[in-house]
């Protein structure tokens, strides 16, 4: 994170402004001369967006809040707003900015400091260093009688929280396999404090976790399933919440390889599940929410040899299940029903996945939200969905009808991996009810959590999607 985010008292008068304002303001306390007071009246009748007002010695970005818009709504335009606002920084070349929050409404100030900086994000390791790119800006300062240093200092972390999983998206199969990941997760839990174990192939062996086993099989590396744990000694729940992630550092679709250069050319984000989990176990960590949590990442690649899980195999799952491989592209619902299983042993009070599960859940609801369902309370679902409009990582709830499980009956093992061409990502919800008796909800984010083309703040690549929903939902359950 470049730019350092300082809570200030008072403005200063010279200095680069972001300033809220109302239709009602009449912008007496800043240095306006009357013809820039009479263009920012005609700016905002003409919805001008954002007013920039260019006194030389320093530039003012006047923004107008409208009180009728709804607040989730509002929030989101801010935080497109913080996209616009830093490009405009860029193009002043402005090291240090101030937000001047008179309207003291803090979710909207937190908004466009969000918008901001995610929009500053880069990924840029593996370029020459003079060819890094740089924002200008590197203070932003915060004069708001509603937002404290520590609201401050608590987006600073959750917004790192989504760089760290944007990041862990956006490294390619050639640096992250299934041991460099668990390797990278022991490195944040060691900065964030949360606590970290992993299973090497031969513990994964004598747990019988043939889903993990059987996906690994066409790979030149091992699996590992890592185990997060958040446990501060003034947790508010007795049992913990669980929170599964799909590690699948690379997915080429095995024996049943993908069909087309585009579906794969992109799978190195097959993992954005688990990297989800560990930015919200970071964001929470370094937040120290009083919640007990744990985080279960199975991971490994999905490829080609001639040992590779083969369609018909019939494979015995952790939980004692057989099941029958009819497409190896099908291999998410595998290792994800082992770790549903090994949640188990913790009795949770809630279990939410996430994994890049299906392409027919991009085809439902598309990019800009996820596939949700399952079977926790309708209040946690709905909680949920409520924290998805709230950071606008949005959620569309799918059912889990009995019936549509018919087409995973198999004639040969206890179910199949694939039903048919319909409603695939229903059918992969109901393949991993099977695996879970605790309350558990189930998160397709396979639309959402990579972008071919920059949306706003959401850049392009990996966007990090799932850490500021379960941080959001994870802090109301403290409150
Ligand atoms: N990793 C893919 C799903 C995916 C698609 C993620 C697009 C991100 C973007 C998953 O493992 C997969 O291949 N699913 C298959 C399942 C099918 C064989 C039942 C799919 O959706 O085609
Ligand atoms: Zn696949
Ligand atoms: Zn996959």
């Amino acid at each position: 994170m470049n730019i350092k985010l300082l809570k200030k008292e008072n403005f200063a008068p010279v200095s680069n402004k972001i300033i809220f304002v109302s239709e009602q303001d009449n912008f007496d306390k800043y240095n306006f001369t009357v013809q820039e007071k009479n263009y920012i009246k005609k700016a905002i009748k003409n919805e001008i967006d954002p007013i920039v007002i260019n006194q030389y010695d320093c530039i003012n970005f006047v923004l107008l809040i409208d009180p009728k818009k709804e607040k989730h709504l509002a929030a989101e335009k801010l935080r497109k707003t913080g996209n616009n606002l830093i490009k405009q920084i860029e193009h002043y070349k402005i090291k240090e900015i101030e937000i001047i929050d008179e309207l003291a409404v803090k979710d909207y100030t937190l908004a466009l400091i969000e918008g901001i900086l995610l929009s500053s994000y880069t990924f840029h390791k593996y370029k020459k260093a003079q060819e890094r790119k740089k924002t200008s800006l590197h203070e932003l300062s915060i004069v708001s009688e509603a937002t404290t240093a520590k609201d401050i200092e608590e987006l600073n972390s959750l917004l790192k929280g989504v760089f760290i999983a944007r990041d862990l998206v956006n490294e390619p199969f050639s640096f992250l396999n299934a041991e460099q990941l668990a390797q990278e997760i022991k490195k944040t839990a060691h900065t964030a404090g949360f606590s970290f174990q992993m299973l090497d192939k031969k513990k994964i062996q004598s747990l019988k976790m043939g889903g993990v086993l059987a996906v690994n099989q066409g790979s030149a590396f091992q699996p590992t399933f890592s185990i997060l744990e958040w446990k501060p000694k003034n947790a508010v729940n007795s049992k913990p919440i669980v929170l599964v992630g799909k590690g699948i550092v690379y997915d080429t679709g095995g024996l049943s390889l993908k069909p087309t250069k585009q579906s794969m050319d992109h799978m190195k984000c097959d993992m954005a599940g688990a990297a989800a989990i560990v930015g919200t176990f970071y964001a929470i960590a370094q937040n120290n929410l009083p919640v007990h949590l744990l985080g279960l990442i199975p991971a490994t690649d999905n490829c080609v040899n001639s040992q590779a899980y083969a369609p018909g195999d019939v494979v015995k799952m952790a939980n004692g299940m057989s099941v029958e491989v009819l497409n190896s592209d099908a291999e998410g619902r595998m290792i994800l029903a082992d770790a549903l299983h090994y949640a188990e042993r913790y009795s949770p009070e809630l279990v939410i996945d996430l994994a890049t599960l299906t392409g027919a859940a991009v085809r439902a609801v598309g990019i800009k939200a996820c596939a949700m369902s399952g079977t926790a309370s309708e209040e946690d679902k709905n909680k949920l969905k409520q924290s998805g409009f709230k950071t606008f990582e949005r959620l569309i709830e799918f059912p889990l009808w009995d019936d549509y499980a018919d087409t995973l009956k198999s004639d040969i093992a206890d179910i199949k991996n694939l039903g048919n061409a319909n409603a695939g990502m229903i059918v992969a919800a109901k393949f991993l009810e099977n695996f879970t008796l605790s309350p558990w909800i189930h998160l397709d984010i396979a639309g959402p959590a990579f972008y071919h083309h920059a949306d706003s703040y959401r850049g392009k690549g990996g966007t990090g999607f799932g850490v500021r929903l379960l941080y959001d939902f994870i802090k109301a359950k403290t409150e």
